[in-house]
């Protein structure tokens, strides 16, 4: 029975020595050695061999390395085969951090101050109470929950939307696509954190734009295809928007020469919101692993039908 791990090599080597010590009768290659394939019962992979059975045909529980599935074609496993994202501490933390430094960029008007620096130009923006100001998250779920609690103690008003109702001590919680347009109407800075599923791709569209407040930032820490690109360029442009955080784009990479890069009122950063941690997501795993042995429930289980 053994462990593979296919994604980042470096990070794989990390995994290898913390395996080492924690768990070492649990055999571990980082991809692709693979030892004996027919002994692989767990894959941890950021993306998974095409021919995931062929390659591994005792295959027990599938693990994403990252907290997102969209990387994965759903239709293609395996029914049997669990497919569980990663949950662990390390990326919760760095997630609430980068969301909560792109909410206090917008709220303090960053955008606008770099565009001044490097035009030599003076000139005070008044400074709006965070009281003055709503913050929604799209997605209430680990990552916009613990957002949504770092983000707490600044006094914004803060919102959140989900498919199922949750109830948040300080947090205005939505449901459902009948209560988005309320939702939104409350968004002077508006988080998404949503899962890239087919419901999901496109929803940061001009629709949506138009029922925010005017002048409303925009941060777009979920995935790149949650953004129809040409409406947010749009939107910026007309001044329906002010300015936005991007952390995630379609394709990544974005290509040389696109938009995006030198765009004024948009910061951009190379998917560095939160990355998995090897000492936290080692545990994580393990424990899923423990769970699973149990013929427990684990953590991060994804829900085929949903896609998240
Ligand atoms: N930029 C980065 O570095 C980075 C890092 C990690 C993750 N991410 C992204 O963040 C996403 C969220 O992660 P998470 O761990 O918070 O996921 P999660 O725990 O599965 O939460 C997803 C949330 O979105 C809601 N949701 C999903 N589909 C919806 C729909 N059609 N309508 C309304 N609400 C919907 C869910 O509603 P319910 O609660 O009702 O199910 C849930 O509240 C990941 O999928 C990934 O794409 C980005």
């Amino acid at each position: 029975m053994s462990l593979v791990y296919k994604a980042d090599p470096a990070r794989g080597a990390e995994w290898a020595a913390l395996l080492a010590a924690k768990r070492p009768d649990l055999p571990f290659h980082v991809w692709p050695d693979t030892g004996d394939a027919a002994a692989v019962r767990f894959l941890a992979a950021w993306v998974p061999p095409a021919d995931l059975m062929g390659t591994f045909p005792n295959l027990e529980v599938l693990f994403s390395v990252g907290a997102g599935v969209d990387q994965f074609d759903l239709s293609a496993l395996p029914p049997q085969v669990p497919l569980v994202r990663m949950v662990e501490p390390g990326i919760i933390d760095a997630m609430a951090e980068y969301a909560t430094m792109s909410v206090l960029a917008l709220h303090r008007d960053l955008p606008a101050y770099l565009v001044q620096q490097r035009e030599e130009r003076w000139k005070q923006i008044r400074v709006r109470t965070a009281a003055s100001r709503g913050v929604g998250v799209l997605g209430l779920g680990e990552l916009g929950q613990a957002v949504l609690a770092r983000l707490a103690p600044f006094g914004f008003r803060l919102s959140g939307w989900s498919r199922s109702r949750k109830a948040i001590p300080g947090v205005a919680c939505h449901a459902g696509a009948a209560e988005l347009p309320a939702f939104l109407a409350g968004c002077d800075i508006l988080v998404c954190l949503l899962p890239l599923t087919a419901e999901t791709r496109g929803f940061l569209h001009a629709g949506l734009f138009a029922q925010l407040p005017p002048g409303a930032g925009l941060v777009n820490v979920g995935r790149g295809g949650h953004l129809v690109q040409q409406d947010l360029l749009a939107a910026l442009d007309s001044g329906r928007l002010s300015a936005a955080v991007l952390d995630v784009a379609e394709p990544e990479p974005l290509p040389a020469g696109h938009p995006f890069w030198r765009h004024p009122r948009i910061l951009l950063t190379p998917h560095i919101a939160s990355q998995t941690q090897p000492e936290t997501a080692v545990e994580a795993l393990l424990a899923n692993l423990d769970r699973h042995a149990r013929g427990e429930r684990m953590l991060g289980l994804v829900d085929r039908a949903r896609g998240y």
